[in-house]
């Protein structure tokens, strides 16, 4: 499996790939046009020339990104694919100098394994502002908000300082 850089082909295959989780309320839905219009956010995985992953990396300011649309086709899951998007996305925000990473999700521990730590939401107002504003499950939400570089995932951590630059390969 490879991941790399999306391009504008790729575009209906990840609307696919969102829409899927998306109809369970897994993923937050995406537009078609709204993927085309942020392909340059997004990363896939290929397996045997097909597109089987997507993800993107949204940049909130110059010192936070989001991951978010972490998709990995149901058949293929579990042979590494969604880790190469995280890291591949996290070495892309390393690229860009980006000091934390943040993300949501109901699995905090898949992406524990991948070096993120819970925060409180309230730490990560770029993303309420952005989306949980206008979320139906605003009130009710379910889901963990994680954190990878920066001061707030060492606190919540409560372990030792680890350089974010340093912390992922890629
Ligand atoms: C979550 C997801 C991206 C993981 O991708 P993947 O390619 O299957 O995962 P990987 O192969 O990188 O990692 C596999 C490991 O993660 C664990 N894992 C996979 N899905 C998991 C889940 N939902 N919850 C907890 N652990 C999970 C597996 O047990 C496996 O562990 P092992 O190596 O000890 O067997 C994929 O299952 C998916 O697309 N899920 C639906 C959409 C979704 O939930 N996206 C994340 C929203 S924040």
């Amino acid at each position: 499996m490879l991941a790399r850089k999306a391009r504008l082909p790729d575009a209906r295959r990840i609307h696919e790939l969102i829409a899927e989780y998306a109809r369970e309320e897994i993923l937050l839905p995406r537009s078609l046009a709204e993927i085309c219009e942020n392909i340059r956010d997004f990363a896939v995985v290929e397996s045997g020339g097909e597109v089987v992953g997507c993800g993107a990396l949204h940049f909130y300011g110059d010192d936070l990104a989001e991951i978010r649309s972490i998709a990995v086709a149901r058949d293929l899951q579990r042979q590494g694919a969604g880790r190469r998007l995280v890291e591949a996305l996290l070495a892309e925000a390393r690229h860009h100098r980006v000091g934390r990473v943040c993300l949501f999700t109901r699995i905090p521990e898949y992406f524990a394994r991948l070096g993120f730590v819970p925060v409180s939401h309230e730490s990560l107002p770029q993303k309420i502002w952005k989306d949980c504003l206008r979320c139906p499950r605003f009130y009710r939400c379910d889901e963990t908000a994680m954190v990878v570089g920066g001061a707030p995932a060492r606190a919540a951590a409560g372990r030792a300082a680890r350089p974010f630059l340093h912390s992922f390969p890629g």
